[in-house]
């Protein structure tokens, strides 16, 4: 395609429409890569994670362990990415299917082939709503505090040294109500509104290393109801010195808003990192290839984007795979 001075028959880009996504995302990189595009030598910068490393940065994807017996998923993978999230397999009902039993073997497949290659890992979730175990709905406030920090303790503890960040809480905020409503869950219910701090200091003193999000979808307009919650939760946080060090913006959209850039600014600006941890862009051809521009383009303006991770490799497997939404198309 030769967009933005890239090759077009480099060898390492996909066949077929997706390029055109993937050369989306990099021409948007490529505004600060400039150099390194330009030189069809430099065959690395040619890669999403190669472009993205030139600004300190990382791209990469989220990864189902039972993928990994695909070659062509593999390889992609190792390819084009330099930074992984696991897609369930880090999830509480994955690693603490029963209390105090901790499992890993899925969760470590990705992990270590990540460590092995150099890539960040993002630690992905500890305190949700979702995909939680059943043992934990009648335990009682007591009990159900003791088991978030041992949960907290036990997976952060498996990992700790070598995580690059964790979403130690995800998707807590409501999507309607007032600004600041949090969704009703176990959670609220039995721990109050207090149980994201107490998730963020356990989490601080279970991996000192690891940065910690807070983790949400529908915070990427800057004014929506949503996002003020969450901006006035990190602001608060600051203020009083809870730890928190970033924000994820999860971007599962059609569109990214058009004040998506002053968004991830106005984060920043708090004095947290922000990750695009969750990105997929529903449609195709060149609207969606837009998007990725827009997205890309985005965090590379704003310093403290720290990176972006898309949520899958392929359309073929995407939890969304009806909206083909991801840079690979089932070939
Ligand atoms: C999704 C996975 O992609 C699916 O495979 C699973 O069935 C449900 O969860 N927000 C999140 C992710 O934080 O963990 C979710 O992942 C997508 C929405």
């Amino acid at each position: 395609m030769g967009v933005n001075g890239v090759p077009p028959d480099q060898g390492r880009r996909p066949a077929g429409n997706r390029r055109m996504l993937v050369a989306g995302a990099l021409s948007a990189i490529g505004l600060l890569a400039a150099p390194a595009l330009t030189a069809p030598a430099d065959a690395a910068a040619g890669t999403l994670g190669a472009a993205a490393a030139q600004s300190g940065r990382y791209f990469g994807a989220a990864v189902a362990a039972g993928h990994l017996n695909d070659s062509t998923y593999v390889a992609t993978w190792d390819r084009e990415f330099n930074q992984v999230t696991a897609e369930n397999e880090m999830k509480w009902t994955s690693t603490e299917p029963n209390r105090n039993q901790f499992t890993f073997g899925s969760a470590d497949q990705i992990a270590n082939h990540a460590f092995s290659k150099g890539m960040k890992v993002r630690g992905h979730t500890l305190v949700w709503h979702a995909q939680i175990p059943t043992w934990l709905n009648n335990l009682s406030a007591t009990d159900l505090r003791a088991a978030m920090v041992n949960h907290i303790n036990g997976v952060m503890g498996h990992y700790k040294g070598k995580i690059y960040s964790w979403d130690v809480v995800n998707e807590a905020f409501n999507d309607g109500g007032a600004v600041g409503t949090l969704r009703s869950s176990i959670w609220t219910q039995k721990l109050g509104n207090g149980f994201i701090e107490e998730a963020f200091r356990a989490a601080r003193a279970a991996d000192p290393a690891a940065k910690l999000c807070y983790n949400d979808y529908n915070i990427d307009d800057a004014n929506a109801s949503k996002t003020r919650g969450v901006y006035n939760m990190v602001k608060d946080f600051k203020a009083r010195g809870v730890p928190i060090d970033c924000v994820g913006l999860q971007s599962h959209f059609g569109n990214p808003p058009a004040n998506y850039q002053a968004n991830i600014q106005q984060f920043a600006d708090l004095g947290v990192d922000v990750q695009i941890t969750e990105l997929d862009i529903g449609g195709g051809g060149s609207t969606q290839a837009d998007a990725y521009r827009r997205v890309t383009q985005a965090c590379v303006n704003v310093p403290r984007c720290a990176g972006i991770t898309v949520w899958g490799i392929t359309d073929k497997w995407s939890w969304r795979s009806g909206d083909t939404p991801l840079l690979f198309d089932g070939n």
